[in-house]
């Protein structure tokens, strides 16, 4: 009989097998090597982005981004203006529910400082195909450098939960060839109506 106040039977006191001391010390080491691949991947894996936060205002973004637009506005879709800005250039792409504006039309192996914000909530930047991905924060400017490598045209999921119409809040972004011609400013449509 071995009831509660029995001592247990079986060698459970008796010095760990070997086969067991090399399972910890195995899965110990494993751990050492994750632990380490956190900061080295952190230096080395190339997936930490350039950037540079700072505050901004809503409002001020806001008329950042419709400045930009009304400058280089050069067309429309469903509603959202085409904006061809100048290579190399400072770009701006505003999120709010649920909606991204404007569509950009980049070049192909140039420069740009791309500044993400939000007006309202968390939105989520992610760029498809591709894998790039980033928190898109009221009261927060990201300046990105980033170089389209590859011409076509790429789609902005929100991947942050933002509401009711977050499933639809897709946005643009076409990356054309460097020989290709600008296309001709629509001045018809111009934020603000150009002269
Ligand atoms: Cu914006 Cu989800």
């Amino acid at each position: 009989m071995n009831g509660p106040l029995d001592p247990p039977r079986g060698v459970w006191w008796k010095p760990a097998h070997r086969a067991e001391k090399v399972w910890v010390g195995v899965a110990f080491g494993w751990c050492m090597v994750l632990f380490a691949m956190m900061p080295l991947w952190h230096v080395r894996g190339g997936q930490n982005p350039a950037g540079e936060r700072a505050r901004v205002n809503p409002q001020a973004y806001l008329a950042r981004t419709l400045e930009f637009i009304e400058e280089y506005k050069v067309g429309e879709a469903s509603g959202i203006a085409i904006v061809e800005p100048p290579p190399g250039s400072d770009v701006y792409l505003l999120s709010r529910m649920w909606s991204w504006m404007p569509v950009l039309r980049l070049r192909k192996d140039v420069e740009y400082t791309l500044h993400l914000s939000s007006i309202d909530v968390n939105h989520g930047f992610s760029m498809m195909p591709g894998n790039v991905n980033f928190q898109v924060v009221p009261g927060y400017d990201y300046a990105l450098k980033m170089r389209p490598n590859e011409s076509g045209e790429y789609r902005i999921l929100c991947n942050e939960f933002c509401g009711i119409g977050h499933h639809m809040m897709v946005g643009r972004i076409i990356v054309v060839d460097d020989d290709e011609a600008p296309l001709e400013p629509d001045v018809t449509t111009a934020v603000g109506g150009a002269p």
